[in-house]
């Protein structure tokens, strides 16, 4: 059934909320939305993207009717190296919707992956265009299967309910008011305070054993905390106390 947005709508008067039938991509809907003045938090949503976007220059598989695809305008005025807080954020309050919304439990894969059952969910990207942030959310809502590619490390809420449908609208209504409430978090209180919720989702920040793929070497370790800008911190077998800058990580 096509996405109800009105029903959505109705719970955020005065907010910008688009949702198209299919589109390439929303991160270049909503950066020319932002060129056009839209203000922040407004958001743009689609039943299918054609050329989804994930991170490292990947594709994200985008079908139709069956996932929550959207992005969003954002004018926060924090400086350019807090982008990454900003993921984690995201990350956060899709955590606590999912949770609010299906009452599974949800992991937190550093830096901004959304787990259920040790497969991701959820991907969340963040780009600066000019003055604002284009934020994209991809979630697997009510997808049955995946392609093959990603067919052993991608879940959907429906699989991990048990294959009972997930209704879309139920889960952007709680997800607005919890990006709202996180990025609320972070421009009041700092990145400290995000890093600290984010911590507390995760079980990979602290005490997990882990392979971080660092181009064409491995480092095998223990996670060890986070340092004060978000980066992961591993103990590694042979002692060294290493400072993670990329994704890659991976449990033993
Ligand atoms: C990742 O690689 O984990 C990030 C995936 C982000 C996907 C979302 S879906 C909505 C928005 N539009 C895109 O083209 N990508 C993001």
């Amino acid at each position: 059934m096509m996405f109800d947005i009105e029903a959505v709508a109705a719970s955020f008067p005065g907010r910008l909320l688009l949702w198209l039938d299919s589109t390439d991509s929303t991160m270049l809907d909503a950066a020319r939305l932002a060129e056009g003045g839209a203000p922040s938090g407004s958001l743009i949503g689609a039943e299918e993207q054609t050329a989804g976007q994930g991170r490292h220059g990947h594709s994200w598989h985008s079908p139709p009717g069956t996932g929550l695809y959207f992005s969003q305008v954002l004018r926060l005025h924090l400086p350019a190296h807090e982008t990454p807080i900003v993921t984690m954020a995201l990350g956060v309050a899709v955590a606590e919707a999912i949770t609010q919304a299906t009452g599974l439990a949800v992991d937190l894969r550093w830096p901004n992956d959304v787990m259920l059952n040790g497969r991701k969910a959820v991907g969340i990207l963040v780009q600066q265009n000019n003055d604002a942030l284009i934020t994209g959310i991809g979630i697997n809502v009510n997808q049955e299967s995946f392609p093959p590619g990603i067919g052993s490390i991608a879940t959907s809420l429906r699989i991990a309910n048990g294959g009972r449908p997930v209704p879309r609208e139920a889960l952007l209504l709680q997800l607005l008011p919890a990006i709202d409430r996180t990025l609320e978090v972070l421009t009041a209180q700092g990145k400290d305070a995000i890093l600290r919720l984010f911590s507390q989702a995760s079980s990979y920040v602290s005490g997990r054993r882990v392979v971080v793929e660092q181009g064409d070497r491995q480092l095998r370790g223990t996670t060890d905390g986070m340092d004060e800008n978000g980066f992961l911190m591993l103990r590694e077998d042979n002692g060294t106390r290493t400072r993670i800058l990329a994704g890659g990580v991976r449990p033993v």
